[in-house]
């Protein structure tokens, strides 16, 4: 961008977060916003976190108006667990699509031919789906919960990449849906080596909803917060990030002296970055769009949640 457009975008953004500013008080309003928001989300978020940290902190708000800065199966998590409270989104639009490719009839006729099996629901997932599950659990989280369950054998929806790492780290049989993460999913062996090759000092850190066989390569293995955390903590200067590109603010703020490189320019979430600041100031003053959940799908789904916050 021309020094002038970029110059005129400053303004733009200063101006928008006034508005923000003013209009979250006027609201007893709380914004939280996801790690993979675009910064300018992040700047003006009350509360940054992922998809563990996000649900807690919906769950125990004091805040009248939840802006969930994130995609819809997000804010339909926090209004699942905080239903008295008015949760609005910055833009609909804003899915999941591996929370889309797990239905409830596949589920319901998976569950009928294993009717002992308990079903381990990512949160990446429909309120209805939820609904149709035992316990949910987060990237942060899920080898816990896994462990937690006492029945031997686990239906484990949606994500295929996260359910074959936590297969990993348990004996129970493990029935697994086949979906994935597009934006994690695309990132390869080839795209990590050439990285590892550009950058030799530098250590590779994935998130589970990529490949086995990237994550193989992993000096760590984590959550996105799990990711943020080892990336502080630790010694090294120079990290290979293979997770979604947003998590640079926080790494970046956490540790200015240190060098990230994401593995490749294509970890970028779409549906992530279809929010933006004007629609956050907007959602404030027309209060919509507003997240539903009918009562009945919302209380089954609640207790799937509430097991899930309950795992230590
Ligand atoms: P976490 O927030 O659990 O790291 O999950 C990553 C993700 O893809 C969220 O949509
Ligand atoms: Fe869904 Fe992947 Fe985007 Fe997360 S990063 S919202 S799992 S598509």
């Amino acid at each position: 961008m021309e020094a002038l457009a970029l110059e005129r975008k400053a303004e733009q953004n200063r101006e928008l977060k006034e508005r923000i500013a003013k209009l979250k008080k006027e609201r007893n309003a709380i914004i939280l916003a996801h790690y993979y928001q675009r910064d300018e989300i992040q700047e003006v978020a009350d509360f940054r976190g992922d998809s563990f940290l996000l649900a807690q902190k919906a769950a125990q708000t004091d805040a009248e108006v939840i802006v969930f800065c994130g995609v819809h199966f997000m804010g339909e998590s926090a209004k699942i667990l905080a239903p008295n409270k008015t949760v609005i989104i910055p833009d609909e639009r804003a899915g999941c699509p591996m929370a889309d490719m797990v239905n409830v009839e596949g589920l319901k006729a998976l569950k009928k031919r294993h009717p002992n099996a308990a079903v381990v629901t990512y949160i990446n997932s429909s309120a209805e789906i939820k609904a149709e599950t035992d316990i949910c659990c987060t990237s942060a989280n899920a080898v816990k919960v896994i462990q937690s369950v006492e029945a031997d054998e686990i239906i484990w929806v949606p994500d295929k990449n996260l359910g074959d790492y936590v297969s990993k780290y348990t004996d129970k049989k493990m029935i697994i849906w086949e979906g994935y993460c597009n934006t994690h999913d695309m990132l390869t062996v080839k795209d990590v080596m050439e990285m590892k090759a550009q950058h030799p000092n530098a250590q590779f850190v994935v998130h589970p909803e990529c490949r086995p066989e990237v994550v193989k390569l992993g000096d760590f293995v984590g959550s996105t917060t799990a990711i943020i955390k080892y990336c502080k903590e630790s010694d090294c200067q120079e990290f290979i990030v293979g997770t979604e590109d947003g998590t640079g603010y926080q790494l970046r703020l956490d540790s200015p002296n240190k060098q990230f490189h994401f593995a490749t320019k294509f970890l970028v979430c779409p549906n992530m970055k279809v929010n933006n600041l004007k629609k956050v100031a907007k959602c404030l003053e027309t209060m919509q769009p507003q997240i539903y959940v009918p009562p009945q799908v919302a209380e089954k789904a609640r207790l799937s949640l509430e097991r899930m916050l309950q795992v230590k």
